[in-house]
């Protein structure tokens, strides 16, 4: 991607819809024998790829215009294979469903990726505990149950990925299954909707704990729209900050963001949030160094530390950025550097010393948050910023170069060979 920086954005855009709700709620639709189309579906890679799953799985599913069909009732294979698990994790999600429906699933083990280990030890503790049978063979997680029975499970710590895996086991367990220290996170809320609509019994959503019912059967949901993107809202409207732009982002569901709209008036930015938009208008001088510490929701999510970082760089003075979620999510740090950015890491903690302004700089994209960071502190900064490796923005925001210039900034995404 090049971009040449210093224009501030100008204009009205929309995020679309959320990437982290749709993915659960796919693997939520496997549960039934009917149908099922979800609206408002984000065009990006890590869809597609779990869709590529589904066929692996015999399941038929396809995307027409930002809406996902899903036919679950031809499954005849449980097996989610290595090539795809590696470059998608969330493919762990046809673990729950497969066992409670099925009583099978062959999952690959996920591996850890650039951001950090990717554990599924707590996803393993709940489908021990609704009954099933765990054997770890040759990478790939095997996993037998005649029938799931509800249970108790404590999760010693909060796992997004967990909480919505023993929610799709538990839905058609025998009996009731309590989930304590559940994930409160605006994504698993949609997931539990969405099962709800197909006839789950699910109390507690959105309190930590979840108790969960199961039922004999579940149906297909034949209109369901996602919740909005809030990682994607937050990316543009820190764009739109940074570059001290005017900007209008639509489809956002504020209060999915209030930490981060508090945290951003904090530091001097000029947002006002009102039925389901926030507005951006150009703040005088510059922000003010405003610390955060990343944490399950309703804390500052893990997925806006990276754009935060780069918001930072710029701020009058020094904040400390705590990242608690992944050990390894510190991989925008050189490249920032590259551009002039002043930041020091001592373990999960970085110190930001902001600089006046950022030069463009040739860097490289780590992971799909790094990459948004580094698409935002190439907006604000003087000259030409070439990102390398952007196709990791592909797995998870839509068209964001061309919402990007409809906003007025100068991005061309050039092929990989081309730069
Ligand atoms: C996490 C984030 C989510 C973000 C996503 C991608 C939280 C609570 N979740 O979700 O907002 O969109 O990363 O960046 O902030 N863990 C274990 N054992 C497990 C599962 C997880 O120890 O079996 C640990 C992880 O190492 C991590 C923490 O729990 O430190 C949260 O992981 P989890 O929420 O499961 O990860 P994701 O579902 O990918």
């Amino acid at each position: 991607m090049i971009i040449r920086g210093g224009r501030p954005l100008k204009g009205t855009v929309s995020a679309g819809g959320s990437k982290n709700a749709t993915l659960p709620i796919m693997a939520a639709a496997l549960l039934s024998d009917s149908p099922s189309t979800i609206s408002g579906i984000p065009m990006v890679r890590d869809i597609r790829t779990m869709s590529e799953l589904f066929c692996i799985l015999g399941a038929n599913s396809y995307i027409d215009s930002n809406m996902m069909h899903v036919q679950p009732n031809t499954i005849n294979n449980f097996k989610a294979p290595y090539e795809l698990v590696k470059t998608m994790r969330a493919s762990i999600y046809v673990l729950g469903p497969l066992l409670g429906k099925y009583g099978r699933a062959k999952v690959s083990m996920p591996g850890g990726c650039a951001i950090g280990l990717r554990p599924i030890d707590l996803h393993l503790l709940a489908m021990k505990k609704l009954g099933a049978k765990i054997e770890i063979k040759h990478g790939y997680v095997e996993a037998v149950a005649k029938k799931l029975r509800g249970a108790r499970i404590v999760f010693p710590k909060v796992s997004l990925g967990a909480t919505v895996n023993a929610t799709l086991a538990a839905v058609l367990a025998e009996g009731k299954t309590v989930l304590e220290n559940a994930s409160k996170e605006p994504e698993v809320y949609d997931t539990i909707n969405f099962l709800k609509a197909m006839g789950a019994k699910i109390e507690g959503s959105g309190t930590g704990t979840l108790e969960i019912t199961g039922v004999r059967k579940l149906n297909g949901v034949t209109s369901y729209t996602v919740i909005p993107d809030r990682i994607e809202a937050a990316t543009l409207i820190a764009a739109a900050v940074m570059t001290k732009g005017r900007v209008t982002v639509n489809n956002v569901n504020t209060a999915h963001l209030s930490l981060f709209l508090d945290k951003l008036k904090e530091a001097g930015a000029a947002v006002t949030a009102c039925n389901g938009l926030v507005r951006v208008a150009p703040h005088k001088g510059r922000l003010t160094a405003t610390g955060i510490h990343t944490e399950p929701y309703p804390g500052f999510p893990t997925d806006i530390q990276a754009q935060w970082m780069a918001l930072m760089s710029t701020a009058a003075g020094d904040s400390i950025i705590k990242e608690n979620i992944w050990e390894n999510r510190f991989m925008h740090v050189p490249e920032l550097g590259r551009m002039g950015a002043d930041i020091t890491i001592d373990g999960n903690t970085a110190v930001v010393r902001g600089v006046k302004k950022l030069s463009g700089a040739s860097v490289m994209a780590s992971d799909l948050r790094a990459s948004a960071a580094l698409i935002i502190a190439g907006l604000s900064a003087g000259g030409e910023t070439e990102i390398r490796r952007i196709y990791h923005l592909e797995r998870g925001y839509e068209a964001l170069d061309e919402k990007l210039r409809s906003l007025g900034a100068s991005v061309d995404i050039l092929p990989e060979d081309g730069l």
